[in-house]
């Protein structure tokens, strides 16, 4: 039994694979990083530095909850996302890096340095991550932002995040099923909503049937009845250019697309991900509607 760091990582790398975790290494280092609290950098010039008994037992469950499926941001309530660390818990989705896409693409194209004022909606915001990311980024003044969702549970943690990166000025909450209790209009509309097939769920991956919520995943029989209910209802809240702009699933681009032109919009942008993927998709109304 050794005490130093390096060796931990490979005891763990052995416990983690024997248990058919798919990147042991990476999961026994940050599993260590993390019980220890310490930054990568730190962490890279520490392998020969030895821990306690109590920090190797705590390495050790920690360890042992990884090997029976729980993911390391739900062992520590803590999940990296675009440049910040999110408080979650297993009432909202993990955050995923294929939504760092939807951030950056909002940001780079939507954030026009103005003095006008912007309003910023996203629905179903879960931990907040999506729309947090954008208002720390943009860091301009002039920005309103709501954020929605159905679930009480996953509006609690959105209101922790919010607080943790004191936004509560800028941006606010409501319980609301997508726009039943939306009155304004905005100039962005921001979402990823639930996608997934039902029938698919089961076939989904352990740590994500088990650790996300159902309702964060579940698109209903083929994937797109969330799509249906925000195109049919996102028209009365968008202002004159307003756009919204949503992240997708694989393939479900031509069925959105369409399902969108049905309710008089356009689109304006479509982007792929890593893994060349149709992952997000922007629309705009063809006419403004005067309500
Ligand atoms: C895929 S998760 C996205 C969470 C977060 N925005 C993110 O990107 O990580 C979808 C979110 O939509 C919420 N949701 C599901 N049905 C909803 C509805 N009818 N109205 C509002 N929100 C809903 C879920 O509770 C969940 O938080």
């Amino acid at each position: 039994m050794s005490n130093l760091i390096k060796n931990l990582i490979n005891e763990g790398k052995q416990v983690l694979s024997k248990y058919g975790i798919k990147n042991p290494i990476g999961d026994a280092r940050l599993i260590i990083k993390k019980t220890l609290k310490k930054t990568e950098i730190e962490f890279i010039f520490s392998p020969n530095q030895k821990v306690s008994l109590k920090q190797r037992n705590l390495i050790f469950e920690n360890f042992i909850d990884r090997a029976r499926g729980k993911p390391i941001s739900k062992i520590f309530g803590l999940k990296d996302f675009y440049l910040n660390e999110f408080i979650v818990n297993n009432n909202v989705l993990d955050p995923r890096p294929e939504t760092e896409l939807l951030v950056d693409l909002t940001i780079k194209n939507f954030f026009k340095i103005t003095k006008k004022k912007i309003s910023l909606l996203e629905l179903g915001i879960g931990s907040g991550c999506l729309i947090i990311s954008i208002l720390l980024s943009v860091k301009q003044n002039n920005v309103s932002a709501l954020g929605v969702d159905s679930c009480d549970k996953a509006l609690k943690i959105a209101k922790k995040n919010i607080k943790k990166f004191k936004l509560e000025k800028k941006l606010k909450l409501k319980k609301s099923d997508w726009f039943s209790n939306v009155n304004n209009k905005f100039d962005i509309i921001v979402s990823n909503p639930p996608y997934i097939k039902t029938s698919d769920i089961k076939n989904l991956d352990k740590e994500v049937k088990l650790y996300d919520p159902f309702i964060a995943l579940d698109g209903g029989l083929d994937g797109l009845k969330c799509f249906e209910r925000i195109a049919r209802d996102a028209r009365f809240h968008l202002k004159k250019n307003g756009v919204i702009l949503l992240e997708i699933g694989f393939g479900q681009i031509n069925s959105i697309k369409k399902i969108f032109e049905r309710w008089g919009y356009e689109i304006i942008l479509k982007e792929k991900d890593l893994q060349g993927i149709i992952r997000v998709v922007g629309f705009k109304l063809k006419i403004t509607l005067k309500v």
